[in-house]
């Protein structure tokens, strides 16, 4: 016996391993499927072909349940103006790296989900497929439940939730501020309105029907425990799992989570144009947190690209995107099956899989 929503999702406890585009693909989220929770493949930063490599790779694990998660934003229309400024905000930082801030841009690479993106999954008919900013055009959804998958999307807000409910979703993630990596935000662009995840989860468990799934700051038993007492029916884990074997999280990074400077992130939006939380870096110090210069997502990068490979080429983080929550207390370089199985002692007994 198990959990309506563990049910649902096709695993044995309501625990979701956060997506995390750029820090882990298959490998984490195998593990922690194999112990038991949904694991999830972040799918913004896949090509076609290193998308279908993982799909295989997943697709030969017999009964595994893996989340494909995908971003939907709208791309931005090319904006001179904009880039432009965004040059000139950037140049003093080329010039102290000894790069030329006429240099052309790498291009940025986070890409919507798309009808494409859809024909070439439908092969793998994913049980779960998750949603970053919103969803999709209804007629991409439609496909998607066509073979039966259930949806998931985040919301920040309870208007984002209610509107997620009145799309059909079938479970909404209650992203708190606390979280780390992007905001899902998408009927708002106003981050201080943003919510807890303490205020946030109980506000959707009272409005909603559909399953409230908790994400940001819960990073060990006692935190499943909490969001569960508030009324969540699962709960959604990213920053934990960070320097697990398994994830792909750069050395650089795993030493910032390991440093004090951990202690300090921040939301910012220089590293991509949305605002996403980061530990707090000399890019997040020098050109925001928040930067009215910076291009709409996810172009700010384009910029960024340059600045980061020379930095990290001499081993300095300073112009990464350090993404983690405001909880780092639960990152521990142990298997990823060690960190699901202490979250499922936060789950009540109503969960009795929890091991
Ligand atoms: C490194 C990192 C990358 C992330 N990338 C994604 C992503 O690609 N898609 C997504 O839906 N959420 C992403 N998130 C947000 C998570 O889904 C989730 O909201 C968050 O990890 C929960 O808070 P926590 O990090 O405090 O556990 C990311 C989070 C982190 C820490």
């Amino acid at each position: 016996m198990t959990t309506a929503l563990a049910r649902l999702l096709g695993v044995r406890l309501p625990l979701i391993q956060a997506p995390m585009a750029g820090v882990q693909g298959s490998d984490l989220a195998l593990a922690v499927s194999a112990a038991g929770a949904l694991g999830s493949l972040p799918c913004a930063m896949l090509g076609a072909d290193a998308l279908r490599g993982e799909l295989q790779r997943i697709a030969a694990v017999p009964g595994a349940v893996v989340n494909l998660n995908f971003f939907c934003h709208r791309p931005p229309a090319p904006d001179a103006q904009r880039d432009a400024a965004w040059r000139d905000r950037l140049a003093p930082f080329y010039r102290d790296a000894g790069l030329d801030p006429a240099m052309p841009w790498p291009p940025a690479t986070r890409a919507p989900f798309d009808s494409q993106t859809a024909d070439l999954i439908e092969v793998f008919r994913p049980r779960v497929v998750s949603f970053h900013f919103g969803l999709p055009d209804p007629a991409l959804l439609a496909r998607l439940r066509g073979w039966g998958a259930r949806i998931l999307s985040s919301a920040t807000t309870v208007e984002e939730g209610l509107w997620l409910q009145e799309q059909g979703v079938d479970g909404v993630i209650a992203q708190g501020l606390e979280a780390g990596g992007h905001r899902g935000m998408f009927l708002t662009e106003d981050t201080t309105t943003q919510l807890g995840t303490f205020a946030l989860v109980p506000q959707l468990v009272r409005r909603l029907q559909v399953p409230v799934i908790a994400a940001g700051g819960i990073a060990d038993a006692q935190g499943v425990a909490a969001a569960m007492a508030l009324g969540a029916s699962g709960v959604q884990v990213g920053t934990a799992y960070l320097l697990c074997p398994e994830a792909g999280t750069s050395a650089l990074h795993r030493a910032a989570l390991q440093s004090p400077q951990s202690a300090s992130t921040a939301l910012t939006n220089v590293f991509t144009g949305r605002p996403a939380r980061s530990i707090v870096n000399r890019a997040v110090r020098g050109l925001g947190p928040i930067s009215p210069a910076a291009p709409a997502f996810p172009q700010a990068a384009a910029g960024i690209g340059p600045l980061r490979a020379r930095a990290e080429a001499a081993g300095s983080a300073d112009f990464s995107p350090l993404w983690a929550g405001q909880n780092v207390s639960g990152c521990k370089a142990v298997p990823a099956a060690e960190i699901t199985q202490a979250l499922a002692r936060g789950l009540p007994p109503s969960a009795p899989d929890a091991a």
